[in-house]
């Protein structure tokens, strides 16, 4: 998809399709649009046939006095417009655009339609928007659903306006990581594996060579003594791996993400049932997260520090597999009794988070994982769960998730739930009880977390949608992170 910025009047503005946000009484009408075309939206408005109802379209073919060759009418409802609704106002758009076989497209913004935002934003989180309606995944089908034949999409600012060119690079930046993340979570586990992981990481690090990738082969993971990552990766014939992505754009210490990579989580020996278990393919949505968020940082070459590790295993049940009872030492030296196998995301992921600290001195550690179903029954699928030690980094998080609409809801750490991980045998357990499951993962994470900033986001209400045709990764939450990591650089 080409995007472009256009400070043209909206009449001699040449597009297949020309998209107005409009309202019942008109306010939306650009100063530029021929007296024409005014008349005859009123006309349309006056007979009823758009009623300017939020999401509702209207096409106009030929209309009157436009260079372009359709006009979409789209329903904003009442204004001014929240984020969320502007958003699904775009997709609104255009899923009536596609179905009008346009080639090209261009919205025209407006100054009334939105008050919380401006046309930078709109731009930025537009652009994405429109990439994200877009979207589809069919690698895997013998014949490809055909795709839309809209590539090219502009947006028409009525003069020139500063910013906007940057906001568009941002957007398109985004949308890019976005679909990496939304591409590999769909991708089937008997394709996407922890070496796949490894070999994206890879491609990236070809593509943009600021990037430099390593990897710790489960062997090598065996020897550092990372033994809570092997308790997991063993259970799998496909090797496990811990990847490393340095970016460094700026001097001084790094800031780190580490990613969730379950590649398939069956639960291991406590096997999860069967019904819905193909979800578990998207146990790796921290991973896929962490690896569109770094395509986003390289695209648009950010003056920050940032290593971003994935721990990336298979939790399968077979021969070698741990079993409930067992102990294990991780590398901080805290041993760990693995009561539930199904708890295997803090497991691979406490001791990326200590290898991180000590090799790489961050001064902040940020977490992404799918970690628990009870953060699913908390929040839904709305807001994923920020648990941070530090209250200032738990606000950044949480102010980059409004900014983007891609929104994180503040979760407790308080030592009273620590005694839920007692174990009568090792340091700790890796479960808590059914009380709090979302708190108590986190809480398990926090002991190996003390010395440094770190947040945590548990992304499993949020990495994908479920069930019917409509299920999918959602690319979620790159938009927090990159937003997160674009105002940390200051851009
Ligand atoms: N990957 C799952 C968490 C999950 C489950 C995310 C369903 C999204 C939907 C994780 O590894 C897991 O199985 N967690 C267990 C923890 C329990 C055994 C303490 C869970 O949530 O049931
Ligand atoms: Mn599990
Ligand atoms: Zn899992």
């Amino acid at each position: 998809m080409e995007y472009a910025i256009s400070g043209k009047n909206v009449a001699v503005l040449k597009t297949d399709c020309l998209i107005l946000p409009m309202d019942e009484k008109t306010t939306l009408l650009p100063a530029d649009l021929p007296a024409d075309s005014v008349s005859q939206i009123k006309q349309l408005i006056k007979d009823g046939d758009f009623t300017g109802k939020r999401n509702k379209t209207f096409l106009i073919t030929q209309p009157a006095g436009l260079a372009a060759k359709r006009l979409l009418l789209v329903g904003s409802g009442e204004l001014p417009l929240s984020s969320g609704a502007f958003l699904k106002l775009v997709s609104s758009a255009v899923q009536a655009v596609k179905s009008t076989g346009s080639r090209s497209a261009a919205w025209s913004l407006g100054d009334n339609l939105m008050s919380e935002q401006d046309s930078l934003w709109q731009v930025r989180e537009g652009t994405r928007a429109v990439d994200e309606s877009l979207y589809q995944f069919d690698e895997h089908r013998s014949k490809p659903k055909p795709a839309s034949a809209l590539n090219s999409f502009t947006f028409v600012a009525g003069g020139s306006k500063t910013g906007l060119q940057e906001a568009l690079r941002q957007g398109q930046a985004i949308a890019a990581g976005v679909t990496l993340c939304r591409d590999l979570g769909n991708r089937p586990p008997n394709f996407c594996y922890p070496v796949h992981l490894t070999e994206q990481a890879k491609a990236l690090a070809k593509q943009y060579p600021q990037l430099k990738v390593s990897v710790i082969s489960e062997a090598q993971a065996e020897k550092l003594g990372m033994g809570a990552f092997c308790a997991v990766a063993r259970g799998s014939e496909r090797e496990g791996q811990i990847i490393v992505m340095e970016y460094k754009g700026a001097k001084g210490a790094p800031v780190a993400l580490v990613g969730k990579g379950v590649t398939f989580d069956t639960g291991g020996i406590s096997l999860k049932p069967g019904a819905g278990m193909d979800e578990m393919k998207y146990d790796m949505g921290g991973a896929a997260s962490v690896l569109g968020t770094v395509k986003t940082v390289c695209e648009l070459a950010l003056p920050i520090h940032l290593v971003a590790v994935i721990a990336a295993a298979e939790n399968m049940p077979d021969g070698r597999a741990s079993r409930p009872g067992d102990i294990v030492t991780t590398l901080s030296g805290q041993t760990v009794e693995i009561l539930n196998t199904d708890a295997e995301g803090r497991l691979v992921l406490c001791d990326a988070l200590t290898w991180v600290q000590k090799k790489h001195k961050p001064h902040t550690v940020i977490d992404i994982a799918t970690l628990t179903g009870a953060c699913v029954v908390a929040l839904g699928s709305h807001a994923q769960a920020i648990y941070s030690n530090d209250d200032e980094l738990g606000k950044a998080l949480l102010d980059a998730g409004n900014k983007t609409m891609d929104r994180g809801w503040p979760m407790p750490l308080w030592e009273d739930y620590q005694e839920q991980l007692d174990s009568p045998f090792a340091d700790m357990a890796n479960i808590g009880g059914p009380k709090a499951g979302s708190v108590t993962a986190a809480c398990f994470l926090a002991r190996f977390t003390k010395e440094v900033k770190w947040a945590h986001l548990d992304i499993a209400g949020t990495a994908w949608v479920s069930g019917g045709m409509q299920k999918g990764a959602t690319g979620r939450p790159v938009p927090l992170l990159t937003r997160y990591l674009i105002d940390l650089a200051g851009a």
